[in-house]
């Protein structure tokens, strides 16, 4: 698949877009500034395999135009502008939202948009003609560059259409983790919330990485 990952120049958009490219895909590093996005994505190329594809790198709007598949990995803050800039190319493609609603300081405080999720923001801003599917909002950035670390954490995926959640279940599988479809978009606020209490159980238990499992699954699920 062809994917571009907005705010890919981040610790979370690295660490999935490093391990999709070491999964055989063509990964954009998307940025504001176009000559960071390229930046990240040589420092990226040098960390994989000679034998993966080559990651790129470019401006936002110019990696959602190459891309099939667009994941947006910015801060809360940061989701409605990056959005105005990129919608024109969006259209008719799936955008995964990995992005949690925090309210810094309190970082460790659930927090809910008033649409309800930042998924659902996503969604009413962009309209019916994007597809919008939550997912890997509980993964932690820390050990997602390790390629053959295996990363303890499931992918709750949630959404409205099904065909985005299989390609979301698709990609969790190529990042080395277990992608389970966890309903409607409406869903997001609980995947979503359960970040900010991982971020306070990581500062508490003085780790960097907690993460969540769904018991009980079967194994070849
Ligand atoms: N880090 C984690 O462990 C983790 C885990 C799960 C989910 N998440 C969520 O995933 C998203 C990305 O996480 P991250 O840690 O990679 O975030 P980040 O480093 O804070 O930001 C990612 C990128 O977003 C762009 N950005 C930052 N501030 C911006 C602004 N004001 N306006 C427009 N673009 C801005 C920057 O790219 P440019 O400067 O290159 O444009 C930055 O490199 C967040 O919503 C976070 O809550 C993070």
């Amino acid at each position: 698949m062809k994917i571009a990952i907005l705010g890919g120049t981040g610790p979370e958009g690295q660490g999935l877009g490093m391990r999709w490219a070491a999964a055989g895909h063509e990964v954009w590093i998307g940025s504001r500034q176009a000559e960071r996005g390229a930046q990240v994505a040589g420092e990226l190329n040098a960390l994989l395999p000679a034998s993966a594809p080559r990651v790129r790198g470019a401006g936002n709007l110019e990696v959602t135009e190459a891309a099939e598949v667009v994941v947006m990995s910015v801060p809360y803050q940061a989701q409605r502008p990056t959005l105005e800039t990129v919608a024109p190319a969006l259209r008719g493609k799936l955008l995964i939202s990995v992005v949690v609603p925090l309210q810094p300081p309190k970082v460790s405080h659930v927090w809910v948009p008033p649409a309800g999720s930042a998924a659902q923001e996503a969604q009413q801003q962009l309209g019916d003609s994007v597809p919008v599917v939550a997912a890997f909002q509980n993964v932690s950035a820390v050990l997602l560059k390790e390629l053959d670390h295996v990363v303890e954490c499931d992918v709750l995926i949630c959404g409205d259409d099904r065909a985005g959640k299989e390609v979301a279940a698709r990609l969790s599988r190529d990042a080395g983790l277990r992608g389970i479809d966890a309903g409607p978009l409406q869903n997001a606020v609980v995947v979503e919330g359960l970040t900010a209490m991982l971020i306070g159980i990581n500062k508490r238990a003085k780790i960097k990485h907690a993460g969540i499992r769904i018991t009980g699954l079967p194994d070849d699920y």
